[in-house]
């Protein structure tokens, strides 16, 4: 009944972006009243759910997090981690302020469970981010907290280096962990960084200001559902050779629905993304952290990417439009899942 009033009122009165800005902004209401946080914790956090895993040497509550675009400011850290999401990835964080194009920027698909989305990645910048971080409250504490490093859309090509420097070094003392968005920003989609060179200029200056740190951060790299088996091998080959900790698989797609003119997420991108992080674990005989992103949208969807070899499964699409039940919803099934896996075991085992 819930999910047909939270359905109804998003998919039909509300435009993608207006259904985001509202739903979120109660999730926000909520969590500042006196008893909100735990009103979500217990209307929306799995309970007696155990899905610790630990995964780039990070111990994570449950593998089910948060990515990056749906709190890009990270404004509902407490709120999403009362919700009882693993980590969230907030980003893209840029340097300086953009806005966004202009709207109305991110549609619904008719008749699919996806969106198009043209926003180019609006951020309110990295001070207003890292006081936010800075800030994070006790309730946080078992939170795990990505940050994904993404383009400005104004600056050159040749800025990016640096610019991804400035975020990276900025956040590293308060953040978890990194995710370096070399697929495109929606508003300026000529600079995806395909080849070997072009990524390692990106990302070899984040290795070496990590290397006179006291604390390791892992850096993962969020790769684009466009790529060719070649390109995607390169940066597979990447992962095995230099000290990249893992892969995020996938961003929208500019190309599975070119007339579209922005990039594909939610339910189309489902089939594409998880065989994707399939192909990704098959060539790295399930050796490399693979967080899998894309199309979940039904639990269903989440316990098939962590089949397929995702470690970590990031929402985005799949909450906004299904709402944050989706957590709960996966988690049971994922331990409905792994309970009968473990009856079975013993079965064999006892025949044996
Ligand atoms: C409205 C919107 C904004 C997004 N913003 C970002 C972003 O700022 N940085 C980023 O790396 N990915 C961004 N993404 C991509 C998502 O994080 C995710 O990788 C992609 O949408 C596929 O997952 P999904 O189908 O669950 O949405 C955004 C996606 C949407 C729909």
């Amino acid at each position: 009944m819930k999910r047909t009033i939270f359905k109804y009122l998003t998919r039909f009165l509300l435009p993608a972006e207006s259904a985001h800005t509202l739903h979120t902004a109660l999730i926000g209401f909520v969590g500042s009243l006196p008893f909100g946080k735990w009103g979500l914790r217990m209307s929306l956090a799995p309970r007696k759910i155990n899905l610790e895993r630990e995964v780039f040497g990070i111990h994570f509550n449950t593998p089910i997090g948060v990515a990056a675009g749906f709190d890009s400011d990270g404004e509902l850290l407490n709120e999403l981690a009362a919700t009882g999401f693993g980590f969230v990835e907030i980003g893209s964080v840029v340097p300086r302020p953009q806005p966004g194009t202009s709207r109305p920027r991110i549609r619904r698909l008719r008749n699919s469970d996806s969106l198009i989305d043209n926003s180019g990645y609006p951020s309110r910048g990295l001070e207003y981010v890292l006081d936010k971080v800075r800030r994070r409250s006790d309730y946080t504490r078992n939170l795990v907290i990505g940050c994904n490093i993404g383009k400005q859309t104004a600056s050159h090509a040749e800025e990016r280096v640096k610019e991804y420097l400035r975020v990276f070094r900025n956040m590293y003392q308060y953040v978890d962990f990194f995710v370096i968005n070399i697929a495109c920003n929606t508003a300026s989609k000529r600079f995806v960084p395909r080849t070997r060179e072009e990524i390692l200029s990106l990302i070899e200056p984040l290795f070496e200001f990590r290397r006179g740190q006291p604390d390791y951060r892992p850096i993962l790299a969020k790769i684009s559902p466009d790529l060719n088996r070649e390109e995607l091998d390169t940066i597979i080959d990447i992962l095995i050779e230099t000290p990249l900790d893992g892969i995020e698989a996938v961003a929208g797609s500019l190309e599975l629905l070119p007339e579209e003119a922005g990039a594909v997420s939610g339910a189309r991108l489902t089939e594409r993304s998880i065989e994707i992080v399939r192909y990704i674990a098959e060539r790295t005989e399930g050796n490399y952290p693979i967080i899998g992103s894309g199309g979940m949208m039904l639990p269903e969807d989440v316990c098939r990417m962590l089949e397929a070899g995702a470690s970590l499964v990031a929402l985005n699409t799949g909450l906004r439009e299904n709402g944050l039940k989706l957590l709960k919803k996966s988690s049971k099934l994922l331990a409905t899942k792994s309970s009968a896996q473990s009856s079975e075991q013993t079965q064999s085992e006892n025949k044996a």
